[in-house]
């Protein structure tokens, strides 16, 4: 995939959003169409996780495939069902080859944009957020969302560009969850990502897919524009399969 020519380094680059593919093992579903229709209208491509079912290698070698007709950049993260067969690892190498750059605490940059990202973790929000106190489980489960955490900082702080785009699997705020039960909102997202984006300057938008049925806009505290992308929930509420947002 080579950079797109329209996508001049100061002009405005339209990227084209996504997650919750849900890539099967069986390929009846095909995404070729989608991302040669994605490739004539935008310059980046952003996958928000879920790429796969089950994270298989077969289900990862099918999106690769589809992801052949894609012929402008794409980034993209895993999500919490790319880790189901215990070997994400191989999901991201096989999606790689196929052109995807893998956000897991790295940084690209896209036409003068830059692209930070990280799968995120569960936890919560506001004063509901989970603390890591008592059993050494519960510190562990705050650790990870620590950890994902980290990542989306260290690849924020990696970017000197003016503008940035986050991409996610889980939520950085509650307000794109809205729509789903408010009993699993702590296991849709974090806080502590929306508070790590509102910490840099530049961000024009962040996206983010894994609340299936949640809302489609929101905003961050310092109001960054938060798009949930998830695929059902685009079917549901839009007449489109991806959203483009131009930064
Ligand atoms: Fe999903
Ligand atoms: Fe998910």
């Amino acid at each position: 995939m080579t950079p797109s020519p329209e996508a001049a380094a100061d002009g405005p680059l339209r990227v084209a959003t996504v997650g919750d593919l849900h890539m099967g093992e069986d390929h009846t579903h095909s995404y070729r169409e989608l991302f040669a229709r994605i490739s004539a209208e935008a310059d980046v491509l952003a996958l928000c996780g879920d790429l796969t079912n089950f994270g298989k290698t077969r289900e990862a070698e099918n999106l690769a495939e589809d992801l052949m007709a894609c012929t402008i950049p794409a980034v993209g993260v895993l999500g919490n069902h790319d880790f189901e067969c215990g070997q994400p690892d191989e999901v991201a190498k096989i999606l790689h080859q196929a052109g995807l750059q893998i956000l897991d605490g790295q940084a690209y940059e896209i036409g003068g944009v830059g692209f930070a990202g990280a799968k995120g973790f569960i936890g919560g929000f506001g004063r509901h957020m989970l603390s890591p106190f008592g059993e050494a489980e519960i510190k562990a489960f705050v650790q990870a969302s620590v950890e994902e955490n980290l990542k989306l900082e260290s690849s924020l702080r990696m970017l000197r560009t003016e503008r940035t785009v986050v991409v996610l699997h889980y939520s950085p705020v509650a307000e794109t969850l809205v729509g789903e039960p408010p009993e699993i909102f702590a296991f849709l997202g974090s806080a502590r990502l929306g508070e790590t984006v509102d910490r840099f300057d530049g961000v024009r938008a962040v996206f983010h897919g894994h609340a299936h049925r949640g809302s489609p806009r929101g905003r961050t505290a310092r109001g960054v524009p938060v798009f949930n992308v998830a695929r059902p929930l685009l079917a549901r509420e839009t007449e489109r399969e991806y959203v483009v947002v131009e930064v």
